[in-house]
């Protein structure tokens, strides 16, 4: 099986899961898969090899992150069918359906605004700035269920040191590409499009903050945002935004599209915070997806230890 290392990795190259598995499905329905467990290996390959398809949607020599924790993951099945991803629809099991045919290649990511060196960058220039970690973290939605993933990224702030931000940038802004064409449902959202997200500059370098381009060792299936993507896990899940195309740097504080909807509901810090509830719901408790009992919440969603002293001296009520 052919494995590339990641830095040698081309996007283009990257067979989306959903591709090989629809491959799989047409060559299912003409009877070829079947064939080719009865005629061995060559039938297949003449068809479509499926060696190449799947290789290619895999990272391989991910460094483990130390930041990883060992706590039991969900599987790519789970997460990859329970998403918001409001451009695709606004019931869970809406994205993994209508982000199907989501074209992610070509991409880039426009890197603006209070910096020296402005610049795009394509995936494939993404994909070589930092060797690939998997991050294996806890995700805390705001409507109270939890995941775990292994992510697969680095950290944001290898990206924006090379731009070198100017001493106006104090906060980071954050948009997600947006196609009427492609995202049809998303006039049904109820919210403004382009999804929009920030930190403040501090937040965005934190090492915690991964620029995300995978999980379970692939790619990142559409509906999770493909093809890069912001986890940020102390914070509810709707600050990670998904499927990027331009990050600015910014002096004053960016208006983020929860916020917009609600801003008594939702804030621009969004730390997780069992403390202080949803003006409609409490936060104390959470369900990890799969399991049946509820859990207690941890401020920070348990990263307190590398971010809590970001937050030293406010008042986490009245900045949420
Ligand atoms: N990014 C965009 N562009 N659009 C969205 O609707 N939803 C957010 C966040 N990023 C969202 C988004 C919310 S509310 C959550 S909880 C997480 O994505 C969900 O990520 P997941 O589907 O990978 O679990």
């Amino acid at each position: 099986m052919l494995i590339r290392k990641a830095p040698d990795l081309t996007y283009a190259d990257i067979t989306p899961r959903s591709v090989y598995l629809d491959r799989r499905k047409f060559l299912r329905a003409m009877g070829l898969v079947g064939a080719t467990a009865a005629a061995g290996k060559g039938l297949f390959d003449l068809a479509w090899p499926p060696e190449t398809a799947l290789a290619a949607t895999q990272f391989s020599g991910l460094i483990k992150s130390p930041f990883s924790t060992t706590e039991k993951q969900n599987t790519l099945n789970d997460v990859s069918h329970y998403n918001n991803f409001y451009e695709f629809g606004s019931e869970k099991s809406d994205p993994a359906k209508n982000a199907q045919n989501f074209k992610t290649s070509p991409w880039t990511v426009s890197v603006e605004g209070e910096v020296k060196t402005a610049r795009k960058f394509t995936v494939d220039e993404i994909l070589k700035l930092a060797p690939l970690e998997e991050r294996i973290y806890r995700h805390r939605c705001v409507e109270r269920w939890s995941i775990v993933v292994p992510w697969i990224g680095f950290s944001l702030s290898v990206l924006l040191k090379l731009v070198e931000p100017t001493p106006k940038a104090r906060y980071v802004a954050f948009q997600t590409f947006y196609d009427p064409r492609q995202m049809p449902e998303a006039k049904y959202g109820g919210i403004d499009f382009p999804y929009v997200e920030g930190l403040r500059l501090d937040e965005a370098m934190n090492p915690l903050a991964l620029l995300c381009v995978g999980m379970y060792g692939e790619t990142l299936p559409p509906q999770d945002g493909a093809p890069v993507r912001m986890v940020i896990p102390w914070k509810y899940g709707y600050k990670s935004i998904k499927s990027m195309v331009k990050i600015r740097f910014q002096e004053k504080e960016p208006p983020t599209t929860w916020n917009r909807y609600s801003s008594s509901e939702y804030g621009f810090y969004s730390n997780v915070n069992p403390n202080v509830d949803h003006p409609r719901w409490s936060q104390a408790k959470e369900r990890r997806l799969g399991e049946i009992f509820t859990r207690n919440t941890v401020i920070f969603n348990g990263y307190g230890d590398q971010v809590a002293s970001m937050y030293n001296g406010m008042d986490l009520k009245k900045f949420h």
